[in-house]
């Protein structure tokens, strides 16, 4: 991972390849931002007029370099758009753009504005995540290198290094999910998710636990199994478990872990199964979250689920007219085999109401029609309580990540109603998609448990640019919401 350190402003060295510094828009025009200064000395006082010649005017996700011909040691400033003001997302966007221009350097400085430690944290942690380059599969070098060594430079000694920490962990947690979405189905089956799962939690001093084919089978996961046995990579469920010790509340995150989904025998056509590597994302955030917050030690008991399985379809697939008992013992017919996710789902959601959470928090790329209400980078937030769903949403704005509240009404329950069994995995009713889907985990959900089940198919994969400090392709979406969620159930805030 890259080298992340902490200078103070006197004292940083400029010995870098390249110094970024924000500017704000005014009615006056750009206006350079805090920490920007003493590179103003530099220029003789005519950094402004040098960014204003170039046609920097302080537009957020602006990107304007200036070469300094030995003004400074280092050859080159970039100077960031940060918007009228700024919050602490637009700090991470503009340290995010800021590195993904400068990707192919070797060393950088940040000199965004970083006067308190939670402006630490959010500079280092955009600048981290905008870092980010997936080269496990390109040969040769290519011009694409993350920056090795960002350095963030901060007027406050206040926390600094636990800011610091703290987006670290995160970042790390954050480019685990975005590796393992990224990462070819061929090479990462269900098998090798939840191994990677063991590694990944036992490494972080969680407690795990890998159900295979055979202990699904005879457990009664009739969801998982269903879904997994037209592949020929057997499915999984993983438990993960942290627990501090003065814990006195339980979260449970359940994850879908779909490693490909071609829609099994209810096949999807090509240009909507190219993408489907990421239909892991779900189970992805729920283990980065579990190894951010073994990391930060919150103090809540927090366990995780990742339902896995591959989605293929086969002389051994389920077929549309099958009928499947989930876990806990009601009966789906799958008219759908597309409708997958919701089977994993409702297996690992039944479950977790075995270690008697406080709250669930399922996440899931569950529907294509999350993506039409809701656009590709704003998750949709559903739950069986409103004062849950508000909290869940509240957590995801202040994690940084976009997130909106959307109804589950009860009239949709009877298009799910099965001719032969206790509810169908799809509606016959043709709206609302996302809200259909919610409201089948609901039935699932354990009586008087607390839940808020988030849809990710657009934000956990972005198949278009990259923006701010999010790359092309896996994003690592919903991570720092659980984790958000776990520090605020810690808190008493849940
Ligand atoms: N994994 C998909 C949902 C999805 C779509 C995720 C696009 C990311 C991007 C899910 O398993 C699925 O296929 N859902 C179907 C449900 C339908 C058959 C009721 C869908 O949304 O079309
Ligand atoms: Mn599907
Ligand atoms: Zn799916």
């Amino acid at each position: 991972m890259t080298n992340l350190k902490l200078a103070n402003a006197q004292s940083a060295s400029l010995d870098v390849d390249a110094v970024v510094i924000g500017v704000v828009t005014d009615d006056s025009g750009p206006v350079l931002a805090p920490g920007a200064a003493g590179i103003d000395e530099a220029f003789q006082g005519r950094l402004v007029d040098a960014l204003s010649g170039l046609g920097a005017g302080g537009k957020a996700g602006e990107v304007t370099k200036v070469p300094t011909f030995g003004s400074l040691a280092a050859p080159l400033v970039v100077a960031v758009g940060l918007g009228e003001s700024y919050d602490a997302e637009a700090l991470r966007r503009a340290a995010g753009v800021a590195l993904r221009s400068l990707a192919g350097s070797g060393s950088v400085a940040v000199r965004l504005p970083a006067a308190t430690a939670d402006e630490v944290a959010a500079v280092a942690t955009g600048a981290l995540l905008g870092n980010y380059a997936y080269l496990n599969y390109r040969t040769g070098d290519g011009d694409k290198r993350p920056v090795s060594e960002i350095t963030v430079v901060t007027e406050t000694d206040d926390e600094v290094e636990s800011a610091l920490e703290r987006a670290r962990t995160i970042a790390e947690a954050v480019t685990l999910v975005r590796d393992l979405v990224n990462a070819p189905p061929s090479d990462l089956n269900p098998e090798v998710l939840a191994e990677t799962a063991r590694e990944v939690g036992e490494e972080a001093g969680l407690s795990v636990e890998v159900l295979d084919e055979k202990a699904l089978v005879e457990g009664g996961y009739g969801g998982i199994v269903g879904v997994g046995q037209g592949s020929v990579n057997p499915p999984r469920l993983v438990r993960l478990a942290y627990e501090h010790p003065e814990a006195d509340k339980t979260v449970a995150f359940v994850g879908k872990g779909i490693t490909f989904d071609s829609g099994g025998l209810s096949l999807k056509p090509s240009e909507a199964m190219d993408w489907m590597k990421s239909d892991m994302g779900g189970a992805g955030a729920v283990l980065g979250a579990l190894k951010a917050i073994a990391a930060l030690r919150p103090k809540v008991k927090v366990v995780g689920y990742l339902a896995i399985a591959e989605n293929m379809p086969s002389g051994t697939a389920q077929r549309p007219s099958d009928v499947l008992t989930i876990y806990g013992g009601k009966t789906v017919e799958v008219l759908n085999t597309d409708a997958e996710g919701r089977l994993v789902m409702a297996d690992a959601i039944v479950r977790a109401g075995e270690d008697e959470p406080d709250l669930i928090v399922d996440v899931a790329t569950l529907t294509g029609a999350q993506l039409v209400a809701l656009g590709t980078r704003t998750t949709g937030i559903m739950a069986n309580d409103d004062d849950v769903r508000e909290k869940v949403a509240g957590a995801a704005g202040r994690a940084g990540e976009s997130a909106w509240p959307m109804p589950l009404p009860e009239e949709l329950r009877k298009g799910l109603d099965s001719a032969i069994a206790d509810i169908a995995n799809i509606s016959g009713e043709r709206w609302g998609g996302m809200l259909v889907a919610g409201i089948f985990l609901k039935e699932f959900v354990p009586d008087g448990v607390r839940w808020a089940h988030l849809d990710i198919a657009g934000p956990s994969f972005n198949q278009g640019q990259p923006y701010g400090y999010t790359p092309k392709g896996g994003t690592g979406a919903a991570v720092r919401t659980l984790v958000q969620i776990a520090e605020d159930a810690a808190a008493g805030a849940l």
